[in-house]
């Protein structure tokens, strides 16, 4: 093994450690390759993101080198990503380079964190097939060669799972099994489009095409990459792989509470840049152009000495009526385009009319909890009703009744 120098890495270590990336967190699509020399013909970046990892590296890069020597050999490549680990990790690494010429190494020295050390490795990586492996060896190494099949199979993003078939983890403690699945539950629960496309949203252990996530403006917080991608990338067929997560043999898992409140934070800004808000302030236009056509009819039905309660009831309705128009014409129009029949229309009329039906019931339910439970002034509750019930329609009537189910068969035609 070639000796390190202090201050001089040797020109074999030199030419394997990789500058720092800085700016967005964009993965090129055009393959980065630094000299002529280059080889370009790298199938596979295998990002090893690692922190305090001095006891694991060399066994990590000597496990996945003699796998993948086998099955592309001269088609890898190992960046490992480490983020100036006080134990010198990034120079243990260096020093593997004379030994493992497919290793590069980047030490982070501007910023830190699991997720953008992936993110900042994918940037300088050459493979059209980029991914992610913990350096402690939980990730078992050999599992890489079912996603490299599933991605070669047409696959655009290959999780390893610990939920499915001949997935699992090693003796996790109750807490521990709680808190990852809690983590999940909650992330269901903010972002469920997102984190239900995969049986272990929580995994860092994946491959993804480089095309799929090319040019995406990628920002993710604490250590969870994998929600990243699910949300932003361009990821239409999703292939899992089961495989058990190892009990740490060297050093100790960075898991702190700090990434279980980054891991919230990451949700929320996921959801919020998911969070349709054209459709939604379109929503909320027609939704007040319905309180006009409320106040009017009532007004007109009064006039024609209609009673009390049978005015409120017609006229509600007949703003149910304006703002299921104007929402199928402009606020989904887009949904709606692609099941025009009279039957499908007639039955997005009815579920619009029952949900916001529902939605006047809790209207009224909020309004008698804020002001009659909490002495909270009238028209204030009612204010913050109406400010949650439109959410509910929104989201509920996006949901149910402006779901595409099947396309109409005409429409299916004009697309070919
Ligand atoms: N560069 C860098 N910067 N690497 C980090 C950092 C950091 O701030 N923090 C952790 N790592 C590296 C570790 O060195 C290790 O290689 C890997 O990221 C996982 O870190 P652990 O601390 O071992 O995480 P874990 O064992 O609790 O694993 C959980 O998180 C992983 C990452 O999402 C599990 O959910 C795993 O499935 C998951 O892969
Ligand atoms: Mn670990």
């Amino acid at each position: 093994m070639s000796q390190i120098y202090p201050n001089f890495p040797s020109h074999c270590q030199f030419s394997h450690l990789v500058p720092e990336p800085t700016g967005a967190l964009i993965v090129p699509r055009q393959i980065v390759t630094p000299s002529p020399t280059d080889p370009s013909n790298i199938q596979l970046s295998l990002v090893v993101p690692t922190y305090c990892e001095s006891e694991n590296i060399q066994q990590t890069i000597a496990q996945l080198s003699q796998m993948l020597d086998r099955v592309l050999p001269d088609e890898y490549e190992l960046i490992i990503v480490d983020d100036d680990s006080p134990d010198l990790t990034w120079k243990i690494a260096l020093d593997l380079c004379c030994d493992y010429p497919q290793l590069r190494v980047m030490r982070r020295q501007q910023q830190r964190g699991l997720s953008t050390a992936v993110i900042r490795g994918w940037q300088v990586a050459r493979g059209k097939i980029l991914g992610v492996i913990d350096a402690d060896l939980q990730h078992p190494p050999e599992t890489v060669l079912n996603l490299i099949a599933d991605i070669n199979k047409g696959a655009d993003l290959a999780v390893a799972s610990r939920h499915v078939d001949n997935g699992g983890v090693s003796d996790w403690s109750l807490k521990r099994r709680f808190l990852s699945r809690g983590a999940q539950v909650l992330g269901l629960v903010i972002l469920p489009g997102v984190l239900s496309r995969v049986s272990d949203p929580m995994s860092g252990y994946f491959l993804v095409r480089r095309e799929a996530i090319a040019e995406q403006v990628l920002c993710p917080i604490g250590y969870k990459i994998l929600i990243e991608i699910l949300a932003q990338g361009k990821i239409c067929w999703i292939a899992e792989v089961g495989y058990v997560f190892q009990e740490r043999s060297e050093g100790a898992s960075k898991v702190t509470w700090k990434q279980y409140f980054e891991y919230l934070q990451h949700l929320i800004r996921l959801r919020l840049r998911l969070w349709p808000v054209q459709r939604f302030l379109r929503f909320g236009v027609v939704g007040f152009s319905g309180v006009f056509v409320d106040l009017g009819m009532f007004y007109l039905f009064r006039h024609l000495g209609l009673g009390l309660t049978v005015s409120v009831i017609l006229s509600g309705e007949m703003a149910i009526v304006n703002n299921f128009l104007w929402n199928d014409r402009w606020t989904f129009a887009d949904l709606s385009h692609q099941q025009r029949s009279w039957a499908k229309g007639f039955k997005r009329f009815l579920k619009f009319n029952i949900i916001c039906l529902a939605g006047l019931v809790l209207n009224a339910t909020i309004v008698n909890i804020l002001s009659r439970g909490l002495g909270m002034n009238e028209y204030l509750g009612k204010l913050i009703a109406i400010a949650i019930v439109t959410f509910w329609n929104f989201w509920v009537n996006l949901k149910l009744s402006w779901r595409v189910t099947e396309v109409d068969e005409e429409v299916r035609l004009n697309r070919r």
